[in-house]
């Protein structure tokens, strides 16, 4: 009865998804209802089965989803022990064969797609189309990164220009790298990290977040199954706050690449800071405070659609989503009530329902936090828009998605992780002040630009100090190897995930020079 309702999708999923999706739901629901899960770290490929706990559904909280078992923190000392002996051999193991086993996991993600559908849906409390938007994109850092490492790493580059010499230069990993990732992205993240350290030749130390157990677990289960030696991906499932300082204070780390909040990275680069050995790389993607600007020539059906998605995909539980949309006056009144008409349709739901545009948010704790801010908001805001909920969503963490009137960005000190959006109006000479606002929360992740004038969008795309800016589209969902992805300033350290550049900061370059 899950998956009854037929009805367009507010976020514009393809209505050929429908038609496909009646024989794909059918190999889903296996994994639905009683279904159960387990997970327990991996230490050289063996489970460490330490006290079990119950996993819960985040859109049912009497829901369970499986059972998992954190790491110890003694146990971090026996992963490094393991890696570090495994990575000289890992290292001397040719590109193209590190990268078979990654390809070999890209397929196997592919064939598994329906429990890991099941699997986003149960733990992740993520819709259908945000599900396998999630796998598609895992399976492509997968096969983007294995291509790019065959060219970097197979080959020597002659550098030539002096008479008499030869110069080679050539790329290999630095050692173990700590991979530490979000629950947002529980496979695409959490692989993308992993799958880069790997190809370059490190040994890798994976802790994902313990919202997202079941799913990392399930992930490395099946990189296993594809013959990759256990002692190079060590899986330490648990708490961050334990886990993570035991791992990044260790002198033997050789880089940590992390993706989650602007405070954790905060405190990882403290640690860094506080160890005897040298500076390693830190790769830290973190969160934003992104913007979209309006002005009066653009088109508000299309910044309406671009502005839902945005901001309310994935229950707005996107490093990228959209928080704070400022727009001309000129054109503010059509704007808004065109959005509280297309926020009334949206459809907040069991992520299981094809129809459902939005899940609950990932958990109580989380959901707490931005009621909060909501209640705050009605305190000191104006309100736009706040859609109703169903009496089912009492059943779990839902957040009603809806919109607020503020007066300036300064009035949000922290990002709001969830369906929550800020409107603020200006006038047409006023885009200058705008776009301080927008540099001087020092965040830098996404902007979205509407405007049907070129001079305005390039004036506001040189100066905003953004990693990724959107001109006349929505500002989620980069695409791997096409759209580099990545913040500035308080958003984070770079290279862009899924670009060009990425691989080089898990490596260093050797020279050697020739005479004749
Ligand atoms: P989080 O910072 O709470 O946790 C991220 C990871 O860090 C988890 O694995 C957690 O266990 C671990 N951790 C927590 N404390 C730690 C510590 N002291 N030392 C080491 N590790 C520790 O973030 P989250 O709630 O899981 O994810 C949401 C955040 O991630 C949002 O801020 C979002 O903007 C950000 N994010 C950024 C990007 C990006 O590419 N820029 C992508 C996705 C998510
Ligand atoms: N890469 C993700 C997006 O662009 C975070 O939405």
């Amino acid at each position: 009865q899950l998956f009854g309702q037929q009805r367009a999708n507010s976020l514009g999923i393809a209505t050929d998804i429908e038609s496909q999706w009646q024989p794909f739901r059918q190999q889903v629901e296996a994994f639905l209802g009683d279904y159960q899960w387990q997970a327990d770290s991996l230490i050289n490929g063996q489970a460490q089965s330490n006290v079990r706990q119950a996993v819960m559904a985040p859109y049912a909280s009497q829901q369970q989803v499986g059972e998992v078992s954190w790491a110890k923190v003694e146990q971090v000392a026996t992963a490094l022990d393991a890696a570090e002996q495994a990575h000289p051999v890992w290292q001397q193991t040719p590109v193209n064969q590190r990268t078979q086993y990654l390809r070999a996991l890209a397929d196997k993600l592919e064939q598994h797609m329906p429990e890991l559908v099941a699997l986003c849906h149960r733990e992740a409390g993520k819709t259908v189309h945000d599900s396998i938007d999630e796998i598609r994109e895992a399976v492509d850092f997968l096969r983007y990164y294995s291509q790019q490492a065959e060219s970097i790493f197979s080959q020597t580059l002659e550098q030539t220009g002096l008479q008499g010499q030869q110069q080679q230069v050539r790329y290999q990993g630095r050692g173990l790298f700590v991979c530490i990732s979000p629950w947002n992205f529980p496979l695409a993240i959490f692989i993308g990290q992993i799958a880069a350290a790997l190809v370059a030749g490190n040994c890798v130390l994976a802790k994902p977040a313990e919202q997202t157990s079941l799913i990392a677990a399930r992930c490395i289960e099946l990189l296993l199954e594809t013959g990759i030696p256990g002692a190079v991906i060590q899986l330490l499932l648990g708490s961050g706050a334990e886990l993570g300082p035991a791992l990044c204070s260790d002198p033997r780390i050789a880089g940590v690449a992390f993706t989650g909040s602007t405070p954790t990275a905060q405190s990882i680069n403290r640690l860094l800071a506080k160890r005897d050995s040298l500076p390693v790389p830190f790769i830290a993607e973190t969160g934003g405070q992104n913007a979209m600007i309006v002005d009066s020539t653009a088109l508000p059906e299309q910044v309406v659609r671009d502005v839902l998605r945005s901001a309310f995909a994935s229950a707005g539980q996107r490093c990228s989503a959209l928080r704070v949309l400022f727009v001309q006056q000129d054109i503010a009144e059509r704007i808004i009530s065109l959005l509280q008409g297309a926020m009334s349709e949206l459809s907040v739901a069991c992520p299981e329902y094809l129809s459902s545009d939005l899940g609950p948010v990932i958990d109580s704790r989380a959901q707490q936090k931005l009621l909060q801010h909501i209640e705050w908001l009605q305190q000191n805001a104006q309100l736009i828009y706040q859609l109703p909920l169903d009496e089912q969503c009492q059943q779990g963490s839902y957040v009603a998605p809806c919109a607020f009137e503020i007066d300036s960005l300064s009035q949000l000190t922290e990002e709001h992780f969830g369906p929550i959006l800020h409107v603020i109006k200006f006038h047409a000479n006023q885009i200058d002040s705008v776009i301080n606002q927008i540099n001087d929360s020092g965040f830098g992740l996404t902007l979205g630009v509407h405007s049907r004038n070129e001079s305005t969008y390039r004036h506001i795309e040189q100066r905003a100090r953004v990693g990724n800016c959107y001109i006349n589209r929505d500002q989620v969902g980069a695409v791997v190897g096409v759209q580099p992805f990545g913040g500035r300033g308080l958003s984070g350290t770079g290279p862009k995930a899924g670009g060009p550049h990425y691989l080089y900061r898990f490596a260093q370059a050797e020279v050697t020079v020739i005479k004749a």
